[in-house]
């Protein structure tokens, strides 16, 4: 899960997910990273923690990072946030990868739609952001479920 600055959209989002995948009971490594270094080390924002807080989903465990080269090799699926967040992810694709990159709620099958920035915003904003997640994780899970019994993943 990748957005910018690593404390607003993306850690909800990792928290969404590994939320949803372990009531699927879907063993599955889901991490976040974001484009900035400004962030590096700190926790998400308080309205992130305190919007997921809200819905039985603790994320204050989570710390800021930057996405690296490697983890575009290490992981099957890179979801950005928004066009500039893929565009950006782009540029840390070996050729051939950039197939793994998507923005998430094209993923998701919801159309080439953004997450929108919460960070200038406020508590509305971050439970809109909530709910574009939440549908997104919800419907890339399902989408896992059948591919895995399927024998797809
Ligand atoms: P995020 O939000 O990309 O969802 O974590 C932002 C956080 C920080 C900044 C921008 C967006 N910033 O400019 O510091």
């Amino acid at each position: 899960m990748v957005c910018l600055g690593n404390i607003c959209r993306s850690p909800l989002a990792e928290g969404i997910m590994k939320h949803k995948l372990q009531q699927a009971g879907i063993d599955a490594h889901v991490d976040s990273a974001g484009l900035l270094n400004y962030h590096t080390g700190s926790m998400p924002d308080k309205r992130s923690v305190n919007t997921a807080g809200k819905h039985g989903i603790d994320i204050t465990y989570q710390r800021a990072r930057c996405i690296t080269k490697s983890d575009i090799h290490k992981f099957d699926y890179i979801l950005a946030m928004d066009k500039s967040n893929f565009e950006n992810l782009l540029e840390y694709a070996d050729k051939g990868e950039e197939s793994r990159i998507s923005l998430i709620l094209d993923f998701a099958g919801l159309g080439k739609k953004e997450v929108p920035d919460p960070y200038y915003g406020n508590t509305g904003d971050f439970e809109n952001v909530y709910y574009l997640l939440d549908d997104a994780c919800q419907r890339i899970v399902d989408k896992l479920k059948i591919s895995s019994s399927l024998n797809l993943v």
